[in-house]
């Protein structure tokens, strides 16, 4: 994964490949890539640089739609992502109409207060399509040592080189994460994916039911 998001971002500047980089290396995208069926339809809420985007459609054969609200980010996602996938700024909260198989939402969460949290993962189970599944990936701050490190890292990203966008950071614990998702009417697991990484990454799947025959 790491060579091929070096090879799709090595003609942009130098802050965009760094940042890329860095990502794949410090994010467990192969655990999210592992939810994935196969040709699924895929929106990818808050794709950043749509590093996540252009893995789904490359290992997934994925037809991803990623939408962010950093202009900025979504100018590089579309020069650097797949030709078939699209990419689109947002305002806060709109969630394109699905249905989709797959939603991901990948350390966004943290950068809204508690009630933005809520209803942005209702508006998005609501666009799933029967048997789809919603993949929120976020940082507990149960584990002291990575807690801090994460909060260092997040706070300059946010404030100090302003290469994220978001009001305040407010992480999500796995236990309200996975209350709001089925108040959603979504069946859920969740799991840490940390291992071998210093962040405290966790995952949880909300899957929406099948339509009874
Ligand atoms: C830490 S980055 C993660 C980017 C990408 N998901 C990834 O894993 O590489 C957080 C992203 O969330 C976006 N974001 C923040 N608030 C958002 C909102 N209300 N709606 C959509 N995107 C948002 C930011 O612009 C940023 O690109």
């Amino acid at each position: 994964m790491i060579v091929e998001t070096v090879r799709r971002f090595a003609g942009e500047p130098l802050d965009v490949r760094l940042h890329t980089a860095l990502r794949v290396l410090s994010c467990p995208f192969g655990e999210l890539l592992a939810e994935v069926p196969h040709g699924a339809s895929l929106l990818d809420y808050g794709c950043g640089h749509g590093v996540l985007a252009s893995l789904a459609a490359e290992h997934a054969a994925a037809r991803v739609t990623g939408v962010d609200i950093d202009e900025r980010k979504v100018a590089v996602a579309r020069r650097t992502g797949p030709t078939d996938a699209s990419f689109a700024v947002v305002e806060p909260g709109s969630v394109p109409p699905g249905p989709w198989d797959v939603i991901t939402l990948v350390d966004v969460l943290y950068l809204l207060p508690r009630p933005a949290q809520r209803d942005l993962l209702l508006a998005l189970a609501a666009e799933l399509a029967p048997g789809g599944k919603l993949l929120v990936k976020e940082m507990h701050t149960c584990s002291p040592l990575k807690s801090r490190w994460m909060r260092a890292q997040e706070r300059v990203m946010v404030d100090v080189l302003e290469r994220t966008k978001g009001a305040q950071l407010t992480f999500t614990e796995p236990d309200h994460l996975l209350r709001a998702m089925a108040d959603a009417g979504l069946s859920t697991t969740a799991r840490a994916v940390d291992r071998w990484y210093p962040h405290p990454h966790h995952l949880v799947v909300g899957t929406r039911g099948a339509v009874p025959c």
